[in-house]
């Protein structure tokens, strides 16, 4: 009777039954702890998936920031570009008729300054706005010219004093000069430019009065200086600009003196940084 229940319970003992069950409990013991093994397996792959998924995500969103960063930055480049050749056309031509303004200035001065005094007034303020155009002119052009840099051994002090030496100082803003000196391998005349922006700015910003204070400090391969003033400082919202071509917070300004300080600085390898309370400008050179 094969299809009788009774006719396997015949052809094993208990003894053997017990045996092939206890082996099937190991069996699925094995298997369930392999089973258990791979889960754990899987909810570390799962984990370090959504891992590398999170990663990928924020590697994501940094390149499309960085690509739109880098776009702003071609577009402005490309509109400064334009700019920059435009300004430097225009600027250089007006310089011929401004230097012929000057100089018929200097003969009426000349001429009229015993007989007609007003005129030798009115005169003198024409020479001196023809002056201020003339500067913002060079500034328009050392801006946009690339001129390779003529680098020497120059000593840091004799730069600052000359700057200072060239730059209008009003006679009740004192400036420090430093003690020490320092030799680095710059180009003295765009370094003189530097220092002679920064000290301008600060002059303009304290108004006629206060203090300048100009120090060297060496560093292991660079060498700082730095010029604090006492003027008001710089408003937070102003700050991150300071350096961008055209800013300006002045009537009269062209908003190009930090952008060049900043464009020569980097052509020698430094770094022009800046701070409030007080007002502190870094210009950071390499030694070589
Ligand atoms: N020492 C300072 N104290 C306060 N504000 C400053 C100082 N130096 C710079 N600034 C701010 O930074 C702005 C940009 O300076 P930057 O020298 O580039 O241009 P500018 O002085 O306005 O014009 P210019 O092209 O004639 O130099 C200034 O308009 C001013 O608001
Ligand atoms: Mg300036």
């Amino acid at each position: 009777m094969p299809d009788s229940p009774n006719f396997f319970m015949r052809e094993f003992s208990n003894e053997e039954l017990s045996r092939l069950l206890a082996d099937k409990v190991r069996e699925l013991k094995a298997s369930k702890s392999q089973v258990e093994d791979l889960n754990v397996k899987l909810q570390d792959t799962i984990s370090r998936l959504e891992e590398t998924q999170q990663e990928l995500n924020l590697q994501k969103e940094q390149l499309q920031e960085q690509v739109r960063i880098k776009t702003q930055e071609l577009l402005k480049a490309e509109k400064l570009t334009v700019i920059g050749e435009f300004s430097a056309r225009i600027s250089h031509d007006l310089r011929n008729p401004l230097s012929v303004i000057s100089n018929i200035c200097d003969i009426i001065t000349h001429q009229y300054s015993k007989t007609d005094p007003k005129l030798a007034t009115y005169v003198g303020k024409i020479k001196k706005s023809t002056k201020r155009i003339h500067n913002q002119i060079n500034d328009i052009l050392d801006f946009v010219r690339t001129v390779p840099l003529d680098k020497k051994t120059n000593s840091l002090k004799e730069i600052i004093t000359r700057s200072v030496s060239e730059s209008q100082i009003p006679k009740n803003i004192a400036i420090n000069i430093p003690d020490n000196d320092h030799s680095i391998m710059c180009d003295g005349e765009k370094m003189q430019t530097v220092f002679a922006n920064i000290i301008i700015n600060s002059i303009q910003a304290m108004d006629e009065k206060g203090v300048i204070s100009i120090e060297i400090i060496p560093h292991e391969k660079s060498v700082s200086v730095k010029f604090t003033d006492s003027g008001p400082g710089i408003p937070e919202d102003v700050l991150p600009k300071i350096f961008e071509p055209l800013f300006t917070t002045k009537p009269t300004g062209t908003g190009l003196g930090l952008s060049s300080c900043k464009n020569i600085v980097e052509s020698h390898g430094g770094a022009i940084s800046v701070r409030n309370d007080p007002t502190v400008f870094v210009v950071e050179i390499p030694k070589n």
